[in-house]
């Protein structure tokens, strides 16, 4: 069964680890990602963006897929199906859809409708046990066409946000979606501690998790981060194990085209990405 994300997340946070939020683009990522959490005994948010909720068939879609794997797999350990970056419409369907948890990122709109919007949602996910995250200062980088400049969020902002009793805050601290450019100046540990200080217990969301260095998370975690976003890594690895299978030709051998064949070692691939995080992050035997 679906759960929300707050209690893994108060847990996460008085324990000084990170659940991992890792992204879900079809039926093997998903099983990837599920699968991996059982094996470490990790809780898991298997996250949606919009683009991809509507790639996957529509929300209902993707619940019915979760909830059938939960079943199937055997799957005991907590799990969130959370919406990624939610237009205020996107949040309305995903809670009627059956999702657990829910984005809304209002960061975009000057600060009054952001509290106005998240306000509703509040209430919203408040009566039917849903977990809320908020975003204030844009995340960097390019994600289903939106592109944000990896702003430094308002502290002041920030906890006018967490005041409304969302769940937990992700707030832009210089981190980016996608791959960090080499001329990147790493994460902004006096914005995180600022906001930390203004927000006291709530747990923060860390986005852009691909290739941020292991130090820097360490550090995150040790300020309020409780749970980290991983999307473009996985993607990452299953398209070099998909390249490899096929530049060796072995599509071509026997029934390698077969799509059970074809997408193993990606599928492999995103198994060892969920795992070094879940390692790296500290969640395994959190469950
Ligand atoms: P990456 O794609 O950089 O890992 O970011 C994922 C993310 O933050 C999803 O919201």
């Amino acid at each position: 069964m679906l759960v929300t994300a707050k209690e893994m997340l108060i847990k996460a946070r008085d324990g000084k680890y990170a659940v991992g939020q890792f992204n879900i683009n079809n039926l093997e990522w998903t099983k990837a990602v599920l699968l991996t959490a059982q094996e470490l005994n990790s809780p898991v948010i298997l996250g949606v963006s919009e683009g991809a909720g509507k790639y996957m068939c529509g929300y209902r879609t993707v619940v019915g897929m979760v909830n059938g794997m939960l079943k199937e797999l055997n799957i005991t350990i907590p799990v969130a199906l959370h919406l990624d970056h939610g237009s205020f419409e996107g949040a309305k369907a995903c809670i009627n859809a059956g999702f657990s948890s829910i984005m809304f990122d209002g960061s975009h709109y000057p600060i009054a409708e952001n509290i106005a919007k998240t306000t509703a949602l509040v209430n919203t996910c408040d009566i039917l046990g849903i977990s809320l995250e908020a975003e204030v200062g844009s995340i960097g980088g390019e994600e289903d066409g939106v592109i944000g400049m990896g702003e430094c969020a308002d502290p002041t902002e920030c906890k006018m946000i967490a005041d409304l009793g969302v769940t937990m805050l992700a707030a832009g601290i210089g981190n980016i979606h996608g791959k960090y450019p080499a001329n990147w100046k790493g994460l902004s540990f006096e914005t995180l501690a600022a906001v930390k200080e203004k927000v006291g217990d709530m747990p923060l969301v860390l986005h852009g998790g691909t290739g941020i260095p292991a130090d820097m998370i360490k550090k995150a975690i040790s300020l309020g981060v409780a749970k980290i976003n991983v999307n473009t890594e996985c993607q990452l690895s299953f398209a070099a194990a998909t390249r490899k299978y096929i530049e060796e030709g072995k599509d071509n051998q026997g029934k390698g085209y077969d799509p059970r064949k074809l997408l193993a070692p990606g599928f492999e691939a995103i198994k060892a990405t969920v795992k070094e995080k879940m390692e790296l992050f500290g969640s395994v035997n959190k469950a």
